[in-house]
């Protein structure tokens, strides 16, 4: 349940909108605040800017969430960066988001992929995502090793 009451009527989605307008150092907050990884502003701004799709969901001037895709335009495509803000979480934003820009990616990709955070493959699966039987990583340290793979058999 959100805890912040949220007013349908101030919201306004950005699709691809200037990202020389957004507030990055208020996007890296956010990232903390779902506690993410930090994001350096510029690095963070530097890899929106290489993305094909971009949303920035915002109540009146309060950015409360967004979520990106990265693709090669043609074999490989992948969600990114999907984040609401725990004040707002519980409305359907994630949903918003998710199906948005997989909307946006259309059925020209050979693949198309993301990473679940940990505890949030169900909330993938509700909006109709398979887990991915095939997938492998090259873990970049323990944590990741500990948190996205599963024991050698
Ligand atoms: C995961 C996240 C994006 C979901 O956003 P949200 O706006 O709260 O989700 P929604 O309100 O759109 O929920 C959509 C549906 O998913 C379900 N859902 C949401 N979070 C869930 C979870 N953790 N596990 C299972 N189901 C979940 C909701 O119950 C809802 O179901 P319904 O359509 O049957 O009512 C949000 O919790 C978040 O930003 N978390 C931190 C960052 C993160 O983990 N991002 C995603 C991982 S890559």
């Amino acid at each position: 349940m959100s805890a912040v009451k949220l007013d349908a009527t101030k919201l306004s989605y950005e699709i691809n909108p200037d990202l020389s307008r957004v507030d990055w150092k208020y996007v890296c907050e956010l990232f903390d605040k779902v506690n993410w990884r930090v994001r350096e502003e510029r690095e963070i701004e530097a890899a929106f800017k290489k993305s094909t799709w971009s949303i920035f969901i915002y109540e009146g001037e309060r950015l409360i969430a967004f979520g990106r895709t990265v693709d090669d335009g043609r074999y490989y495509a992948l969600l990114a960066d999907v984040v609401v803000d725990p004040d707002f979480q519980g409305n359907g934003l994630g949903k918003y988001l998710v199906k948005t820009l997989n909307e946006k990616l259309g059925d020209n990709y050979h693949f198309v992929n993301l990473t679940a955070a940990p505890g949030k493959g169900d909330f993938y699966k509700s909006l109709g995502w398979k887990k991915q039987s095939t997938s492998y990583i090259w873990p970049q340290g323990p944590k990741q090793l500990r948190q996205h793979t599963e024991p050698d058999q």
